[in-house]
């Protein structure tokens, strides 16, 4: 642990300035100095740095802290991490606790795991640049796959020497531990207990952490031979553990962080090849697949995931199941497909670096309508199928924790597999529900994972997350009510002011028109029950109120819910987009059908539930004249969902 006295000088010496400043371009201004916003996208400045507070704060979008919380954000370190940057920054010397002696053995001994690890990639890239053979061999195989010198330089690629022991001879020569060249596996040791190395003849992938340290290797073969693996990799170790690094992310997480997307393959000459195309924010799983650690690194850095897929279809279908983890995780996961047979690298090699940006940019489309298209496809007519199909997206769609999120590809899905979305609604509700019982029995609570002996208890960034999982509300766990609910929201926020055209009486608006109508019916979302009172009590005032209102209101939960509502598209892909415009145009131009189809869904809902209750009663009710009552209840409110249903069907086409 990090001493007191070392955070308080490191503390004291930071200048916020100078630790800004290395990021933002800052210019002054009265008493402080200003500059662009780097946590979120601006182009005229908002972002205050006082100096005589050693603070920052961004008046756009409100962020704030000091030096140590600045470098914890914009670098993703946690807080021992950023305390140590910016010690190296000042040339401070960390004192650390001594916690125990085995503490202290252990850190020692991770510490001589990535110094011979940084050995080795030095020693390779120097074979590679430097040796005949390195030379001859391993370069020109570089080159002949077209990759440019700055590439293989950026990536410290190397050579393995085709030797028994190259490595091992020179690491003992520079006084490196056995132990440590065979704990990173770099070195094996024989039967006769001599150590030979695991690399040779070899082209050398060095693994970088996201900090930028080496923690292992992957080592490609360069014969052709069917017997000799491709790839030979590093094994696990102290410092490198396969699920939770991914390839390429050290030289990635700027780019991934300002384009605010994050590609993803399936090589290491996918990455190069994507970066050669000048396209920083790429990462490769590498060999594993896909892994939560994973993709929780690179939510650190953005909320957008594109896979790059090779073009064979049977490795399309097989990963659709592994996306949908991405989606779990809150993510938004887009997918560009390549033609038959090639993959990132191939295809960039064979249509150049312009080509190919333009294609990714151009082909990639919201995994959840991607995959409905594949397995449609192959579906075809057959009616049994279809339906499985219908039940596939569904759980996909499940997977998506924003339930707004969730409500938009349920509506685009029913269009695409010419279904009702209300069918839909209820495939996705009986998923959930089936899925929160589930999650219901199996959590126990859990302790605080905010373990680490550094971390303050705020931060945001600990390696594994709050391990308590807030669990859903009731309303949210038993209803799809909600997202019908948010709908008819929608609709009052989006045409309140409209005229309701299709009322008898003139000057009806919209807004007035759905609150008349609604009210017999409760709202099961507490959310937006506020937003209908507030909505009512002001028509009552006799003021429309207008949109800006709840966009800006005091209440933060109305505000979010009316920003996430009326914001269309809820940041999708393009191609998604660009359909959305039109599906919102068709709307804005048959205003009458999304309102009356709104409020009738949400109706008929609410009587379908009646409906079951009072059957429930009916068959509970030993008294018989109390049972005459309840069915002629019954038969009453049958008869209201038989209007509601013929509306639906006739009135509304959807
Ligand atoms: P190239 O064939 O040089 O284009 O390599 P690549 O990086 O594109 O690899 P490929 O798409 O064939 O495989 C994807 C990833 O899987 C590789 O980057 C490796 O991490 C891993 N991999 C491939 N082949 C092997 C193998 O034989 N053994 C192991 N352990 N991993 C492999
Ligand atoms: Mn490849």
């Amino acid at each position: 642990m990090i001493t007191a006295e070392t955070i308080e000088k490191i503390k004291e010496t930071a200048r916020i300035e100078e630790v800004v400043g290395d990021f933002v371009h800052l210019k002054k201004r009265g008493s402080s100095l200003i500059g662009n916003c780097p946590f979120h996208g601006e182009k005229t400045p908002s972002f205050h740095v006082s100096v005589n507070k050693g603070i920052y704060k961004c008046f756009g979008c409100g962020v704030a802290g000091d030096s140590v919380r600045f470098v914890m954000d914009h670098e993703k370190y946690t807080y021992p991490e950023a305390l140590k940057y910016l010690a190296n920054k000042y040339n401070i010397e960390v004192e650390e606790t001594v916690e125990s002696k085995e503490q202290l053995e252990l850190n020692s001994a991770r510490e001589s795991l990535y110094i011979v690890s940084q050995f080795a990639a030095n020693f390779f890239e120097e074979q590679l640049w430097n040796s005949d053979d390195g030379r001859a061999i391993g370069l020109s195989y570089f080159k002949e796959r077209g990759f440019r010198e700055d590439i293989i330089k950026k990536f410290n690629l190397g050579y393995s020497p085709d030797v028994w022991d190259a490595l091992t001879q020179e690491a003992a020569k520079n006084q490196h531990a056995e132990e440590y060249l065979e704990k990173t596996g770099l070195s094996i040791r024989n039967d006769k207990g001599k150590l030979y190395d695991r690399f040779r003849g070899r082209v050398m992938f060095p693994i970088h952490n996201f900090t930028g340290r080496v923690i292992g290797f992957g080592g490609r073969t360069l014969k052709t031979d069917k017997n000799v693996p491709k790839y030979v990799n590093s094994p696990e170790s102290d410092i490198y553990h396969k699920s939770n690094v991914l390839y390429g992310l050290y030289h990635a997480k700027k780019a991934i962080r300002d384009q605010d997307n994050c590609y993803l393959v399936e090589g290491y000459a996918d990455v190069l090849a994507v970066h050669q195309a000048y396209i920083e924010n790429v990462v490769a799983s590498s060999g594993t697949s896909l892994t939560i650690e994973q993709i929780k690194l690179i939510s650190r850095f953005t909320q957008n995931v594109t896979i790059l897929y090779d073009g064979d279809a049977a490795g399309i279908k097989a990963s659709l199941r592994g996306l949908d983890m991405i989606l779990e995780e809150g993510l938004n996961v887009k997918v560009v497909s390549f033609p038959d047979g090639d993959d990132p690298d191939s295809y960039m090699h064979k249509v150049g670096a312009g080509a190919f940006k333009t294609y990714i940019e151009e082909q990639r489309q919201d995994f959840i309508l991607y995959k409905a298209n594949i397995l449609l496809a192959e579906a075809g007519k057959d009616p049994i199928k279809r339906a499985g199909i219908i039940r596939d997206i569904v759980e996909s769609i499940a997977k998506i924790p924003d339930n707004i999120k969730a409500s938009v590809f349920v509506r685009e899905c029913s269009h695409l597999l010419e279904i009702e979305e209300r069918v839909l609604l209820t495939e996705l509700n009986a998923i959930k529900l089936a899925k929160s019982k589930k999650t219901a029995a199996a959590t126990a609570p859990k302790p605080s994972s905010f373990g680490h002996p550094d971390m303050p208890p705020d931060d945001l960034f600990a390696e594994d997350g709050p391990a308590a999982v807030p669990m859903p509300s009731a309303a949210e766990q038993i209803s799809s009510d909600i997202l019908q609910e948010n709908e008819i929201i929608r609709l009052l926020l989006t045409f309140g002011h409209e005229l309701a055209t299709w009322e008898q009486t003139d000057n009806m608006y919209v807004g007035s028109f759905i609150i008349q109508n609604l009210s017999d019916v409760t709202f099961e979302d507490s959310l937006c029950n506020r937003v209908i009172d507030y909505y009512r009590n002001e028509l009552e005032k006799g003021e429309l109120p207008t949109i800006n209102q709840f966009l800006r209101s005091e209440d933060g939960e109305i505000a979010n819910l009316a920003i996430t509502l009326t914001t269309s598209p809820y940041s999708l892909s393009e191609n998604w987009l660009n359909k959305h415009q039109i599906y919102v145009k068709d709307e804005s131009q048959n205003i009458k059908a999304a309102v009356l189809g709104g409020l009738y869904h949400l109706k008929k809902r609410k009587v379908d539930k009646m409906l079951t209750d009072l059957m429930n009663q009916i068959k509970e009710e030993k008294d018989v004249t109390n049972q005459d009552i309840l069915m002629g209840r019954y038969a009453q409110v049958k008869n209201v969902e038989r209007t509601i249903s013929k509306f639906l069907g006739s009135v509304i086409v959807k």
